[in-house]
């Protein structure tokens, strides 16, 4: 009976020591598995008379029954202990906010590009890329800009070699377009132009958007029309618009477009014409055709879509100014 009690206790204290669930698994099959402690007990009771054998087995299938509970108590203990110790190892704050996920969205230039592509493209006009890096043939003398002509020094040029220059219109696009195709043409073609300027309404680089139709019968009241319904597509038929006389080398029929600003003032938007008959002539285009043209400031049209008077805004990529686009 001593035996038996004492046994009780080793076993208690034997189930104390594992801190794995593995290392329990061992005691537990030493202690009550096929072959364990308690099994070969039992298996001696045969050699014990009657009365012997089922008070000692009562006994000891009491013993196996109270270690069954004490193992099941150890393994929640160890399986508790061990949960602490790893949100303690993994210093998990639970009480720490979730992670934000920012979500991006399109620069206001590449808004205003795509919004202006968008009309253009549902009119049929289909959208061509330009080069960057231009000879001054396709950038000025096949525009009607002859080397000393005065507009010249409008366009303050970096030039790369004596010939080669990085674009300053996307007109570029018009004279080499104009010479490659046949009538009927609608082309746009948005992009990098490069001044060397820089204030607060010009920088080095900026964009444009160049676009022009030739077709029989094209007049100027087609190019107003357009100009007119893209300027009310984006400002949303609210804004007062209007055609200004102007001058460019390459239309003959030149207007600037101005709209009206929320303080009252008349900002000038983009520049078009007619296309001049020289530049039809000497893409060999027939004088059945005719044609407009019209060239597009990307960030003008971005600083008064977004209401900014500075234009360095648009590439200091401060996310302060760019989430409130
Ligand atoms: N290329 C001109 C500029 O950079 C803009 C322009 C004006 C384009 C009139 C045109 C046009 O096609 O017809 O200032």
């Amino acid at each position: 009976m001593l035996f038996l009690h004492k046994l009780l206790l080793h076993i208690r204290f034997y189930i104390q020591i594992p801190n794995t669930i593995k290392e329990l698994e061992i005691v537990r099959i030493n202690i009550i598995g096929k072959k364990g402690t308690i099994s070969s007990l039992l298996k001696l009771l045969s050699k014990l008379n009657i009365v012997k054998r089922s008070l000692f087995g009562n006994i000891i299938n009491n013993i196996k029954q109270i270690t069954q509970l004490l193992f099941t108590n150890r393994k929640y203990k160890i399986e508790a202990l061990t949960l602490e110790e790893r949100i303690i190892k993994e210093n998990v704050d639970a009480s720490l906010p979730g992670r934000i996920l920012t979500i991006g969205s399109m620069h206001p230039i590449t808004d205003i590009i795509s919004k202006t592509e968008r009309f253009f493209l549902k009119l049929g006009f289909i959208s061509m890329s330009g080069i960057e890096i231009e000879d001054a043939f396709h950038n000025f003398e096949a525009l009607n800009i002859p080397k000393y002509h005065p507009s010249r020094t409008e366009h303050a040029t970096f030039w790369l070699t004596k010939k080669l220059l990085l674009r300053t219109q996307a007109s570029n696009m018009q004279s080499r377009i104009l010479i490659k195709q046949k009538p009927p043409i609608k082309v746009i073609s948005s992009g990098c132009v490069y001044r060397n300027d820089y204030n607060k309404t010009h920088t080095p680089m900026f964009h444009q958007l160049e676009g022009f139709l030739v077709d029989k019968t094209i007049s100027f009241s087609n190019l107003k029309t357009i100009v007119r319904d893209f300027i009310w597509f984006l400002f949303n038929n609210k804004i007062n618009l209007r055609f200004r006389p102007s001058y460019f080398p390459f239309t003959k029929l030149s207007t600037e477009v101005d709209i009206l600003s929320s303080s009252n003032s008349w900002l000038e938007v983009l520049g078009c014409g007619m296309i001049h008959p020289k530049l039809l002539n000497n893409a060999n285009i027939s004088t059945n055709y005719s044609g407009f043209a019209f060239g597009i400031g990307i960030e003008r049209l971005a600083m008064l879509y977004y209401n900014m008077n500075d234009i360095r805004f648009l590439y200091d990529n401060d996310l302060r100014f760019l989430k409130q686009c």
